[in-house]
């Protein structure tokens, strides 16, 4: 394997700038590639764009200009995206009108193991609503959601910061586990700058990689 297929980028945007309608600027020019077997941790003050940029990289969005990039081409537009996202707030994940039962990606149910892991009890949640669970249960559902099998990447976005530290201390390590045995990719967004340096191999600061000169 020559050098630079080894470390051709996983995910990487190329240039992008995005607005909201005709508002101003969030991302500016910003360019980043993050390689595969990297665990990126994107920091930066509160406003500065880095949910605006996770939802860009997973397809969510599309840039005002530029690229993103999955493995050098698109995303792909039907079925299962193998990038997939953890938010701070887990009900924005999931559609309040369905059970969790019909929530988890259709033909797969997390195994045994994993359920135990994180302190899943299916039997008694599955066929509750969203709103019949707590958030801290809701959000170790959502975790389990998106470790299905054709996952390959994960964007974990705040996702521990509504939980007390012993659950935030288990859930990292299930997710940790199970990124490193599996090989995904992660990008962390976080305010804690030692859960970040923890958990990744690389720290990215936005302020660092974004242009735009009228963000909040
Ligand atoms: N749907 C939207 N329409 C218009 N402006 C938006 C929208 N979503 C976010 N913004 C604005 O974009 C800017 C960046 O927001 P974003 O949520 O990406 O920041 P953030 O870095 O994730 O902040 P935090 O650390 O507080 O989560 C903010 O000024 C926000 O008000
Ligand atoms: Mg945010």
């Amino acid at each position: 394997m020559t050098d630079s297929v080894k470390h051709e980028a996983i995910l990487s945007c190329k240039n992008v700038s995005f607005r909201y309608s005709s508002g101003p600027w969030i991302l500016k020019n910003v360019s980043l590639d993050i390689q595969k077997g990297e665990r990126l941790g994107l920091v930066g003050p509160s406003g500065y764009g880095k949910s605006t940029l996770s939802r860009l990289l997973a397809g969510y969005d599309a840039p005002t200009e530029g690229q993103i990039l999955w493995k050098g081409g698109k995303l792909p537009q039907k079925g299962f995206c193998p990038v997939q996202m953890i938010y701070q707030h887990p009900e924005k994940a999931l559609d309040p009108r369905w059970r969790l039962k019909r929530s988890v990606s259709e033909g797969w149910q997390p195994d045994e193991e994993l359920l135990k892991k994180l302190n899943i009890n299916s039997r008694l949640w599955f066929d509750r609503y969203p709103n019949e669970l707590s958030g801290g249960e809701l959000q170790r559902f959502c975790i389990a959601r998106v470790l299905a099998p054709q996952t390959e990447f994960i964007i974990a976005d705040e996702m521990s910061t509504m939980l007390d530290a012993l659950t935030q201390a288990q859930i990292w390590n299930v997710l940790l586990d199970e990124v490193k045995r599996r090989d995904l990719g992660l990008l962390v967004i976080t305010h804690n700058k030692s859960l970040a340096e923890k958990l990744c191999t690389r720290i990215v600061d936005l302020r660092d990689i974004n242009n735009a000169a009228d963000r909040p």
